[in-house]
């Protein structure tokens, strides 16, 4: 058992645990493209992990996560029509815009996750908070079978035209594009975590 910080302390839970196993995963991701730059990563496997982001807390059962695969060419057409949307937002310069032409193909897979909007503004803000949750179960169920995951927040987050290559509505919000990819094997720095004290009420 570790404790907040991951330093070791001795406690009721032991080391196979399955709270050990858990948290020795959620330290263990690292925001990552080192990967197998020609072994893809298959539409079905990243199926598989969308379906975990749904096992994320969501009030009301709104299922507000939209999902987009890009792989192969796909990835090129992502970029390109990232920058039409650039351009009709006037957003970026050239350089920028020549950078997202391509930024895409950078690992096998691309992932982009859309949020839906809701008309109670509530729910419109629980929703944008179930997306990211889900996210993090995605990004730890990829760690766990090898990928590397590297979550962005793309230049624009509502780009009409991708949103409808994405096949989402002209309203959702790109909350964040995934880039997957078999690790390779290089390891990543750590960044450090600062200490986390809690306010603790007892009474
Ligand atoms: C909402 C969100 C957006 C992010 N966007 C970017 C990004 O655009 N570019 C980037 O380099 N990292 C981005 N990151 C990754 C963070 O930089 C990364 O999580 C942080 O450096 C800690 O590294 P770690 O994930 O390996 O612990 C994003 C993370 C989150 C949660």
């Amino acid at each position: 058992m570790t404790d907040a910080f991951g330093t070791p302390e001795t406690g009721p839970v032991g080391d196979d645990s399955p709270y050990e196993s858990f948290a020795h995963l959620a330290r263990t991701r690292r925001t990552s493209m080192f990967v197998e730059p020609d072994r893809d990563v298959a539409p079905e496997l990243v199926q598989e992990l969308c379906g975990l982001a749904q096992w994320a807390p969501n009030h009301k059962k709104t299922w507000p996560w939209r999902f987009a695969y890009f792989t192969g060419d796909g990835r090129r057409r992502l970029g390109e029509t990232m920058v039409a949307d650039m351009v009709d937002a006037d957003f970026g310069d050239e350089g920028k815009r020549l950078k997202t032409r391509t930024k895409y193909l950078r690992t096998p897979g691309v992932l982009v996750v859309g949020c839906e909007p809701h008309p109670n503004e509530m729910l419109h803000h629980e929703n944008r908070e179930a997306v990211p949750a889900g996210i993090q179960n995605q990004l730890l169920g990829a760690t766990a079978v090898g990928l590397a995951s590297f979550w962005s927040t793309p230049a624009l987050t509502r780009p009409p035209r991708v949103l409808d290559l994405c096949g989402f509505g002209r309203e959702d919000r790109i909350v964040g594009i995934i880039y997957l990819g078999w690790a390779d094997g290089r390891t990543v720095e750590t960044p450090e975590r600062p200490p986390m004290p809690i306010t603790l009420v007892t009474a």
